[in-house]
């Protein structure tokens, strides 16, 4: 795994699925691999292509809802990268290491981020669903009695969470993001943050896929003090997307993209510790087609063409 030879001397740091290299002073570089995560655990097999799906929604995004917000991406191309690349030198990328870049990565404006997750769900799932089940409530939003598990919300909800450095992000209230940003800040996030989901959530409705919730990351500019979104934008990794076409409330929902391989890995005798067991071929492939097919709905073009011509999308 990273860091791998042309950016060595410029890796800042390994998060679950993406590589992260400080370019100059100023940028970013995300490189999104094909590490999976499930039940918390990233799995010991890629799955072929994921890194280049998450980017190429990203990228989608970025461009649909560059009228709402600006954000954080100003290059998608290996070319792009100041000095042909972030090594020693600043010498070209190899040619190797700028194929394995194509599509998979994004050139980012390097802010500082808030200290807050900035949630939005549109259905009631996962954490959201167990502080309703608790206290009526989440965040400290009161909701409607009776609501039942995966069913829509009256209204989406902003729901912002910790960044936990360890461990897991923990729900907090908007006084208490508040607390954390600033009261203007936590306003102009959350207005942001449901504009973007009902932008997303539109898209994806008519392709079929329930944008169930989702969590954006947003950032300050240090030199023009700026905010902007950053991070990965509505993808499988930071979303629940759900196939409506099997969609019914009252249960949990399974997952358009990880449900595939959450199913087999139950069949194994693993306690969901690392290290996870290797995946079959069918299984990666399986998973992989799933993915793809994300990609293809949401934004309404071939996968095979994004990887042909990795500049489609890149006018942001
Ligand atoms: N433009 C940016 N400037 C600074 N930090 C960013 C920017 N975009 C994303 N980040 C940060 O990059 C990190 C990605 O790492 P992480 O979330 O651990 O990776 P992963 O989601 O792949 O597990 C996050 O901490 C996020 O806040
Ligand atoms: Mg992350």
């Amino acid at each position: 795994m990273p860091p791998t030879s042309p950016f060595a001397d410029t890796f800042l740091r390994s998060g679950k699925v993406r590589d992260l290299y400080a370019v100059g002073e100023d940028r970013l570089l995300l490189v999104a691999s094909d590490r999976l995560s499930a039940f918390d655990v990233v799995l010991p097999t890629p799955i072929p292509d994921k890194g280049r799906v998450l980017t190429g929604v990203s990228r989608f995004w970025f461009e649909k809802t560059a009228d709402l917000v600006p954000n954080h991406l100003v290059g998608v191309a290996p070319e792009d990268i100041p000095g042909g690349g972030p090594g020693a030198g600043g010498g070209p990328v190899e040619a190797a290491a700028a194929d394995e870049l194509r599509g998979r990565m994004m050139l980012c404006r390097r802010v500082e981020p808030l200290p807050i997750e900035v949630i939005v769900r549109g259905y009631l799932a996962g954490s959201g669903w167990k502080d309703y089940g608790r206290t009526g409530a989440v965040c400290g939003i009161p909701l409607p009695s009776g609501l039942r598990e995966s069913d829509r919300l009256p209204e989406p909800l902003f729901t912002p969470s910790t960044k936990a450095e360890e461990g897991h992000d923990e729900n907090i209230s908007i006084d208490e993001a508040a607390e954390l940003v600033g009261r203007d800040v936590v306003e102009r996030v959350a207005h942001l943050a449901i504009a973007l989901y009902r932008r997303g959530a539109e898209i994806a409705e008519p392709a079929g896929v329930i944008l169930a919730d989702t969590k954006f990351e947003f950032g300050i500019d240090p030199a023009t003090g700026e905010l902007l979104l950053i991070d990965e934008v509505m993808t499988p990794d930071s979303s629940r997307f759900w196939d409506a076409a099997d969609y019914a409330p009252g249960r949990s929902q399974a997952s358009f993209d990880k449900q595939y391989v959450r199913d087999w890995l139950e069949t194994q005798a693993w306690d969901k510790t690392p290290p996870g067991p290797e995946l079959p071929a069918d299984v990666v492939s399986g998973t992989r087609a799933r993915y793809v097919e994300a990609f293809e709905r949401i934004t309404g073009a071939s996968f095979q063409r994004y990887l042909d011509d990795d500049t489609i999308g890149a006018s942001t």
